[in-house]
């Protein structure tokens, strides 16, 4: 396995373009996504080899209801379904999952499949896998805001860090899209603020372990300034001088 030096602490995925690798294949959407699955089994695996330490994905989005009802079934259907499937080889990899996302709205057994795999992985530190689902980054923003106020405590960077729905882990490092587009669909707005980001045209079904380490390496060829100036960055203040 070869992988690439300076490996992100914490990666977030969109996991577009599962819809399009059926349709070119004349199968049914569904059928893309259940590719979609073993692509994220593929990667959960790959990336607790490497040593990432954070993985979170966007598996459906607050506005992923819009979808045609069948699609939308199919989906609750797959998640409920890997999840009972999955968890075992997840237990024996030292993965601990994590359910991000507004629990209202799931079915039961959605909710109870989640809930499970939580505990089931609660003892594990390996990997930190966050599945977002039924999430939306708006949400999260008002949620935290929401119990903010219910507490009755000031609204800072800070508090608002604590209240969110990812407080447990730091801020993604790397953010990649795959499927072609470029853009944020109401992922982690907050959270994104200082991600490096990078867009793939591979659609999600064919992002393999290869497509992780080329995505990991133009990572590590990024400069990170946050807001301070390239010279700063390679000499950082404190940083002890030669003697003359
Ligand atoms: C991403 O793939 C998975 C979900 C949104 C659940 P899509 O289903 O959006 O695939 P495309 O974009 O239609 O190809
Ligand atoms: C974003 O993909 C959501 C997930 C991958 C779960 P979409 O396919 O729903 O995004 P848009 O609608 O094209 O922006
Ligand atoms: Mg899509």
């Amino acid at each position: 396995m070869s992988a690439p030096g300076n490996i992100p602490h914490h990666i977030a995925i969109v996991m577009d373009g599962n819809g399009r690798w059926a349709t070119r294949r004349f199968l049914p959407r569904v059928a893309g996504h259940k590719k979609g699955v073993d692509a994220l089994r593929a990667c959960v695996r790959h990336c607790g080899d490497i040593g990432v330490k954070v993985l979170t994905v966007f598996a459906f989005s607050s506005e992923n209801w819009n979808r045609p009802a069948e699609e939308v079934s199919g989906l609750m259907e797959l998640l409920a379904l890997a999840l009972s499937r999955e968890v075992p080889q997840l237990q024996s990899e030292g993965v601990r999952i994590h359910f991000i996302g507004e629990r209202a709205g799931l079915s039961d057994k959605v909710r109870n499949g989640l809930a499970q795999a939580e505990a089931a992985t609660a003892g594990n530190d390996r990997l930190v896998f966050n599945i977002c689902f039924n999430y939306g980054g708006r949400w999260d923003i008002a949620q935290a805001a929401a119990r903010l106020a219910a507490r009755g405590e000031a609204v800072t960077e800070q508090s608002m860090d604590r209240a969110m729905a990812l407080a447990h882990v730091p801020d993604p490092d790397l953010l990649i899209r795959t499927g072609g587009e470029q853009r944020i669909s109401n992922f982690l707005l907050w959270q994104a603020a200082y991600s490096e980001l990078y867009f793939t045209d591979k659609l999600w079904p064919e992002f393999d372990a290869a497509a992780i380490d080329e995505a990991i390496a133009d990572y590590a060829g990024r400069e990170r300034r946050f807001g301070r100036t390239s010279e700063q960055v390679a000499a950082p203040a404190g940083a002890k001088r030669k003697a003359a």
